[in-house]
C-alpha cells in the first residue's frame, strides 16, 4: 500500500525524512510529490495512493476521483477546510487532520507580529509595550492555549471567548489564567489586541463585520492567523479609515492586500507568504503525526482524529 505525501508548499528536509521512515518501517511504499504548480501533476500522483497527506494543498472530488485506491486524506496541520469533506464521505474516504502538532509554531508568530505592530514596525516612532495590555482570543483551542500561556510572561490581561465551549468549561481553562468572555462583543469590547483563533466553517465565515469591529479601542489591533475568509475585509478597511491608530497585522494576505497596503501603509502587515506553521519544528511535528496516523489506518483500520 502507497502513502503519498503532496505539498505544494514543501515540508522541511527533516520531517520529510521523518514520514519516509515512519512509513517505510511500517512496510509500506512511500512517494512524495513536492513543490508541484500544477493540478495535473496531482491528479496524475494519486493515481495509486492508497493515503494522501497533504498541507494546505486543495483536495477536491476530482483530486479523490483520480485516485481509486485511496482511503484516506490526512490534513498534516490543523484547519482542513481545504479538503472537501461531503466528497469524501461519499466516496467513503477518511478526512483526518493533526490538531495541536503545529500550535506552537503558530502561537509564537502571534507574538512576533504582536510586537513589530505595537513598536510601529520598527519605524522608530514611539511605539507601546504588551505588559498589562489586554488580549483577547477569538476561540480557545490548541493555538489560543498556548498564546494564553506565553501572553502570561508578558503580563498581559487575557480574554477568550468561544462560541464552541460553555462559560463553564472556560472557567476550567483557569490553568491558563484566562477571563471568560460571555459574547464575542464582551471579548471586542475588552480587548485591546485580538487574535482570532477560529477554523474555517460555514458560521466563522465573515463573522468579523463592522459591527463587532467597531466595539475595540480606537487604537485596536487586531491579528489574524487563522484565514482570511472570517474578515468582512470591506468593513475592516472602513474601521481603519474611521480609526487612524487601529492595526491589523494577518499571516494571510487578503483578498484586498493592495487596497490595505496602500491606504495603512504603516497600520497594516500581512506576511508574504503564510509562515505560521512554517518550522522545522512544526513541520516535523505534524508530518511524523500524519505518517504514524497513517500507518495506523491502514494496518489497523484507527480512525483518531477523523473529521468527516
Ligand atoms: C493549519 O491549518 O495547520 C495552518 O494554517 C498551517 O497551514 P500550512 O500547512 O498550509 O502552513
Amino acid at each position: 500500500m502507497k502513502v503519498l505525501l503532496a505539498t505544494s508548499k514543501p515540508f522541511a528536509l527533516q520531517a520529510v525524512q521523518g514520514i519516509q521512515n515512519v512509513v517505510e518501517t511500517a512496510g509500506l511504499e512511500f512517494e512524495k510529490i513536492e513543490n508541484y504548480t500544477e493540478k495535473s501533476q496531482l491528479l496524475d500522483a494519486v493515481k495509486d495512493a492508497d493515503a494522501l497527506i497533504v498541507r494546505s494543498d486543495k483536495i477536491d472530488g476530482e483530486v479523490m476521483d483520480a485516485a481509486k485506491q485511496l482511503k484516506l486524506i490526512i490534513r498534516a496541520g490543523a484547519g482542513y477546510d481545504n479538503v472537501d469533506l461531503d466528497a469524501a464521505t461519499s466516496r467513503n474516504i477518511c478526512v483526518m487532520n493533526t490538531p495541536g502538532q503545529n500550535a506552537n509554531a503558530v502561537a509564537e508568530l502571534v507574538f512576533g507580529m504582536m510586537i513589530y505592530m505595537q513598536r510601529n514596525k520598527f519605524d522608530g516612532s514611539v511605539g507601546r509595550e504588551l505588559i498589562n495590555r489586554r488580549l483577547g482570543l477569538y476561540a480557545f483551542g490548541n493555538v489560543a492555549k498556548k498564546v494564553a500561556r506565553i501572553a502570561r510572561g508578558f503580563n498581559m490581561a487575557v480574554y477568550a471567548y468561544s462560541p464552541a465551549l460553555t462559560h463553564d468549561d472556560l472557567r476550567k481553562e483557569g490553568e491558563y489564567g484566562v477571563i471568560t468572555a460571555y459574547s464575542n462583543r464582551e471579548l471586542f469590547e475588552n480587548s485591546d489586541i485580538v487574535s482570532l483563533h477560529m477554523p474555517l466553517l460555514e458560521d466563522t465565515r465573515n463573522c468579523i463585520d463592522y459591527k463587532l469591529l467597531a466595539y475595540m479601542p480606537k487604537d485596536g489591533l487586531l491579528i489574524n492567523t487563522a484565514r482570511k475568509e472570517h474578515i468582512v475585509e470591506d468593513d475592516l478597511i472602513r474601521i481603519m479609515e474611521e480609526r487612524p491608530a487601529f492595526q491589523y497585522v494577518t499571516d494571510i494576505k487578503p483578498d484586498k492586500h493592495e487596497i490595505f497596503l496602500e491606504k495603512f501603509p504603516n497600520r497594516y502587515f500581512a506576511t508574504p507568504k503564510k509562515s505560521g506553521a512554517q518550522t522545522t519544528e512544526a513541520n516535523r511535528n505534524a508530518g511524523i503525526a500524519a505518517a504514524h496516523q497513517a500507518v495506523m489506518f491502514l494496518k489497523s483500520g484507527d480512525d483518531k482524529y477523523r473529521v468527516n
